[in-house]
């Protein structure tokens, strides 16, 4: 079974998500460990209550950049994970740490990247009235928000959205998506074949719903 290790920055529902499914029977992975960079991060407390291991490692208390980084991959490597899996962390990578996990590093991001890399996507999406919106799971690239796309899942933007209901449809989706993307690696299916993303044997099942059901 791989190994997994999570990475947040704050609440961690998608961390949750990836524990729901594994506890499901849906995601063959073992979530090694979970790391935040920030010591208040209400997932860790999350994660710690599902028995699964917890480090935090304050990036304030180093010196840059690339200190916080070396020591991200020291305590990382020493899970030896075949999968790195960002939720929520929101912190920029340096160049080295990216490189050093070439193919097995993911994230999520709340838009249809390229479209609306970076913060405050959603209020962004409503400012620019696109009519659809949604997220991400892709391989990390040295870019912020960037990289070969793994799976998207689109949502409707309705006339009457908030920056908080549109947050809530998107969040569901990534709930959704995250899982499927985790466990396709899981299963050897998903990888990076130069700069590209491969997914043996597609089925039906794997099929991602664009715009579904309202609530
Ligand atoms: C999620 O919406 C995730 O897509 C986003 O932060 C939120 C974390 O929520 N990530 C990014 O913006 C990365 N650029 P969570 O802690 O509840 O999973």
């Amino acid at each position: 079974m791989k190994n997994i290790v999570i990475l947040i920055s704050g609440r961690g529902s998608n961390m949750e998500a990836l524990i729901a499914a594994r506890d499901a029977g849906d995601l063959p992975v073992n979530i090694a460990a979970v790391i935040s960079n920030r010591p208040d991060a209400k997932g860790l407390e999350t994660a710690a209550r599902a028995g699964i291991a917890t480090r935090c490692l304050d990036h304030k208390a180093y010196a840059g950049r690339v200190a916080f980084d070396a020591a991200l991959a020291e305590c990382i490597d020493g899970f030896a994970p075949d999968l790195v899996v960002l939720a929520g962390f929101m912190r920029i990578l340096s160049e080295g740490f990216v490189r050093r996990y070439d193919g097995r590093l993911v994230n999520i991001h709340p838009s249809l990247l390229p479209s609306f890399p970076g913060l405050h996507t959603h209020q962004r999406a409503l400012d620019e009235g696109v009519r659809i919106h949604g997220c991400t799971v892709h391989f990390v690239t040295p870019a912020l928000d960037h990289g070969p796309v793994i799976v998207q899942a689109a949502v409707p933007v309705l006339d009457d959205d908030t920056e908080d209901s549109l947050t809530a449809r998107v969040l569901a989706q990534e709930h959704r998506v995250y899982p499927l993307a985790v466990r396709w690696f899981a299963e050897g299916r998903l990888r990076l074949e130069d700069g590209r993303v491969r997914l043996d044997a597609p089925t039906l099942a794997d099929a991602v719903l664009v715009a579904p059901r309202l609530a």
